[in-house]
Formats: structure tokens, C-alpha cells, sequence
């Protein structure tokens, strides 16, 4: 019962949509309607600036390492790696925002984050390196979950290859827009690096 629980409240806490609660209430604006309508921390930044930016992206980093944190917290055998997915689609599909959420990057690095903090700290400096090369943030996030695909094999936890194999898998396909931008050219990049 307490399981169903874990599993149902990991899911609720990634619905959380931080995207349209900061731009609603902060600035009056839906960032669905501006941008790529990505619901996520990257659209943020880009309509509403730096400052509502970092707030989403750390509050949808934070969702999936407070879920995964979950079986800790409600002392439960679950695996944290398998909680912190539900939050992920929960972001992803969020039930208080019409099903129509992000693209599971910053709750999937936050689920990682609780399980393997260092490969998290790495995988942001591989990240960074590619946005310094490519200018592209959705490509900067696919390719650091195929950092993170690598590293896990490094390390040999089987349970975390699987994970990060799907999470990049779903990653990469709820990227399928900016992948078409990308390949026509179309895909806004970053200014400021
Ligand atoms: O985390 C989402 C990012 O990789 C791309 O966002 O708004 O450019 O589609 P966006």
C-alpha cells in the first residue's frame, strides 16, 4: 500500500508545472505560448529571463531528487531510481497542466543527482561543453544522457545503465522537434556562451 503511495506521490510532485506557476504568477505570462511552448526551465530563460529561468530549472531538478528521495524518507525498500522515473512522468505529462509538460531533462537529473551525485556534477560540465560548442541547449541535453549512458557502464551498476538508457531514449524522443530544427537549422541557439 505504502509502495502505490511512494509511486503516486513521486508522480504528483513532478505534475508540479514550476514553468507555468513561476511565468503565471511572477510574470503574467504563459510560456506555452511563447518560445518553443516547452514547459521547462530552457523556455523559461528564453521568455522570461535568467532569474525565472534558474527558478524552474532548480525547482524541476529538485522534484526528482525529492522523489527519488521518497522510499528514504517513508523508510521503503523501493529503488529510488524507479521512483524518481515516475516524477519524471509526471513532469513530463503533468496531470495539473493538461498532460502537456517538459522534456524530462532537469527531474531526470534531479532523480540522478540523489542516486549518483558525481556522475550528475560531471554530466552538467559535459553539458556545458557541448552548449560552449554547439550553441544548442536541446542537443547539449541529449548528448550529456549519452555522457550518462557511458559513465554508468564505466561504473558497471546495471540498474542505472537500464535507467539512464531509457531515460535518454525518452529524452531523445520528446526532443523530436528540435532534432527536425536542429537538421534544417532552424533551432534557436544560445547567445550568451
Ligand atoms: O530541456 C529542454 C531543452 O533541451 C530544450 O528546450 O525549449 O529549446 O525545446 P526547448
Amino acid at each position: 500500500m505504502i509502495e502505490a503511495l511512494i509511486f503516486i506521490l513521486a508522480y504528483l510532485l513532478g505534475s508540479i508545472p514550476f514553468g507555468l506557476i513561476v511565468g503565471k504568477i511572477g510574470y503574467g505570462v504563459d510560456i506555452r505560448e511563447h518560445g518553443s511552448g516547452n514547459l521547462g526551465g530552457t523556455n523559461t530563460f528564453r521568455t522570461l529571463g535568467v532569474k525565472a529561468g534558474l527558478i524552474v530549472t532548480i525547482s524541476d531538478i529538485l522534484k526528482g531528487t525529492l522523489a527519488a528521495s521518497l522510499p528514504l524518507l517513508f523508510n521503503s525498500e523501493l529503488n529510488p531510481l524507479l521512483v524518481g522515473v515516475f516524477a519524471v512522468i509526471g513532469h513530463t505529462y503533468p496531470i495539473f497542466a493538461k498532460f502537456k509538460g517538459g522534456k524530462a531533462v532537469a527531474t531526470s537529473a534531479g532523480l540522478l543527482l540523489f542516486v549518483q551525485p558525481l556522475m550528475v556534477i560531471t554530466m552538467i560540465a559535459f553539458f556545458f561543453l557541448v552548449l560552449y560548442l554547439s550553441k544548442y541547449v536541446s542537443l547539449s541535453s541529449m548528448l550529456a544522457g549519452v555522457y550518462g549512458i557511458i559513465y554508468s557502464i564505466f561504473i558497471g551498476e546495471i540498474g542505472l545503465i537500464i535507467v539512464i538508457s531509457l531515460l535518454t531514449a525518452f529524452v531523445i524522443y520528446r526532443h523530436r522537434a528540435n532534432i527536425k530544427r536542429i537538421i534544417d537549422k532552424t533551432e534557436p541557439k544560445v547567445k550568451w556562451l
